[in-house]
């Protein structure tokens, strides 16, 4: 469901996340029901694995999910006494988790996959790259870190088509003047997280798709202050799964492509970017498979 229009966007600015209590529409009555839906199911399945590792624990650190870990010290610190952690926020950290680390790793390779598809010869360079590094072989610790082309392929999609270029909602803490920018406090503030990512002071042609850019040994980046190209945001905030997303990305481009030739759908006429929550290639079904022999 979209919320595109600039209705919502001024009502957001104006009340934030209670934009939502404030004269809601059809629309935004729907978003709350299907959020309290999430709630319901996710509290469900929280309180069900409570009393699952309370039955059986599981003692070995590195065989717990993320949800295991949390849960384990919640009961660690009801017997103890000391309890710290509660259920609405290992509710809210699954959410972040859940909803941080799954569609931004989608998008980006789904992203992947359309330039694949629109540049052929592309297309060919990373597939040879899979073949010699990888062939027929598992894919491992080793071999992804040797998929140079995968990689570039993937920092310049997250450079012009980062999916999570309007994700940095801030709220203003102090008045203050940032460059000829006055920031009011309180004001809400959304930056535009690839604004400088998509300057020719900074990239040459940089509104064009080039991925070779990344396999130069020089500097990319012109005029560089650190926060140029910062597509997992940077300082105490930015991605804590960034190493994660970029690994899960290598590896489902390189053995989607190793095993399927990618099309643009010759039914569709026009593909276009487009931002729900995240920036994605729209339509869904944009993209053919043919089954490499
Ligand atoms: C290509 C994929 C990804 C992109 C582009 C991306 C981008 C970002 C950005 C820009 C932020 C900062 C948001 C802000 O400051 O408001 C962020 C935060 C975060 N990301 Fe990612 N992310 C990706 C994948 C992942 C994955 C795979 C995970 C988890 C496994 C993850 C977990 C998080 C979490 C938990 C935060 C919040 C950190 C905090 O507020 O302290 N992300 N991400």
């Amino acid at each position: 469901m979209q919320l595109q229009s600039a209705y919502f966007f001024i009502k957001y600015l104006l009340f934030k996340e209670r934009m939502f209590e404030i004269f809601p529409c059809k629309k935004e009555k729907e978003i709350v029901r299907r959020v309290e839906n999430i709630r319901v199911k996710l509290n469900e399945l929280i309180l069900k694995r409570i009393e699952q590792l309370k039955e059986s624990p599981v003692k070995d650190q590195d065989k717990m999910v993320f949800l295991d870990l949390y849960v384990t010290e919640y009961l660690k610190q009801q017997t103890q006494k000391e309890q710290s952690i509660d259920i609405e926020e290992i509710l809210h950290q699954f959410i972040t988790l859940f909803f941080a680390g799954t569609d931004t790793t989608a998008t980006t390779s789904g992203t992947c996959l359309y330039y694949l598809a629109k540049y052929p010869e592309i297309q060919s360079e990373i597939l040879e790259e899979v073949r010699e590094v990888i062939g027929d072989a598992d894919v491992n610790e080793e071999n992804l870190n040797k998929l140079t082309k995968v990689n570039a392929l993937i920092q310049e999609v997250l450079r012009l088509r980062n999916p999570a270029f309007v994700t940095l909602f801030r709220t203003v803490k102090h008045d203050k003047q940032v460059q000829d920018i006055k920031l009011k406090k309180g004001w809400a503030l959304v930056q535009l997280q690839n604004a400088s990512s998509i300057q020719d002071s900074h990239f040459d042609d940089a509104t064009e798709f080039n991925y070779k850019r990344w396999l130069n040994k020089g500097n990319v980046v012109k005029n560089d202050n650190g926060y140029i190209h910062i597509p997992f945001a940077a300082g105490p905030r930015n991605c804590i799964g960034q190493h994660m997303a970029l690994m899960e990305a290598k590896v489902i481009i390189a053995l989607l492509v190793r095993k399927y030739k990618i099309l643009l759908n010759p039914d569709v006429q026009q593909v276009r970017f487009g931002v729900k929550f995240l920036q994605t290639v729209e339509p869904d079904n944009c993209l053919l498979f043919e089954k490499r022999i």
